[in-house]
């Protein structure tokens, strides 16, 4: 697999922070948008976090972004990029870390800020959830 471009990386790093327009936060006030990055290195999908009046119910961008991805067939996920105005940013929640790393422990995770997208932080899946449960598990 090439190596990605610093435009493909921009394009990415650019959809999430628009997508994050989109959230349906009116409880948090927490806007957050997601792009995934499928492994043909062309596909890109996004997602944004969408709550309910039911707290609970609530969907994170990334999952939501994931979700998306999958019902287009799209399951080889190469880069997902988060963006949210958080000083310095956010990383993605732990339910999300886990519903990401079901789909590949060397995804690269780009946490943007949104107000100022060269603040970024790149993790792989694997090194957010360090030890998580996997499918491999149920493998018989
Ligand atoms: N949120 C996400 O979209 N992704 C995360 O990884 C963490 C939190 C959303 C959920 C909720 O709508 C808002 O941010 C505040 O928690």
């Amino acid at each position: 697999m090439s190596p990605l471009t610093e435009s493909q990386t921009e394009s990415i790093v650019r959809k999430a922070v628009a997508v994050r327009s989109k959230a349906y936060a009116p409880y948090s006030n927490f806007c957050v948008g997601a792009a995934v990055l499928l492994d043909d290195g062309a596909t890109v999908v996004v997602g944004c976090n969408v709550e309910n009046a039911s707290y609970g119910l609530s969907i994170c961008a990334e999952r939501s972004a994931i979700c998306q991805a999958v019902a287009l067939g799209g399951r080889d996920v190469r880069i997902v990029a988060i963006a949210v105005a958080a000083v310095p940013m956010a990383t993605p929640c732990g339910a999300c870390r886990q519903f990401i790393a079901e789909f590949g422990e060397n995804i690269r995770l780009i946490c943007v800020n949104a107000d100022d997208p060269q603040l970024r932080q790149q993790y792989s899946a694997s090194e957010l959830l360090p030890h998580g449960f996997s499918k491999t598990i149920l493998k018989r």
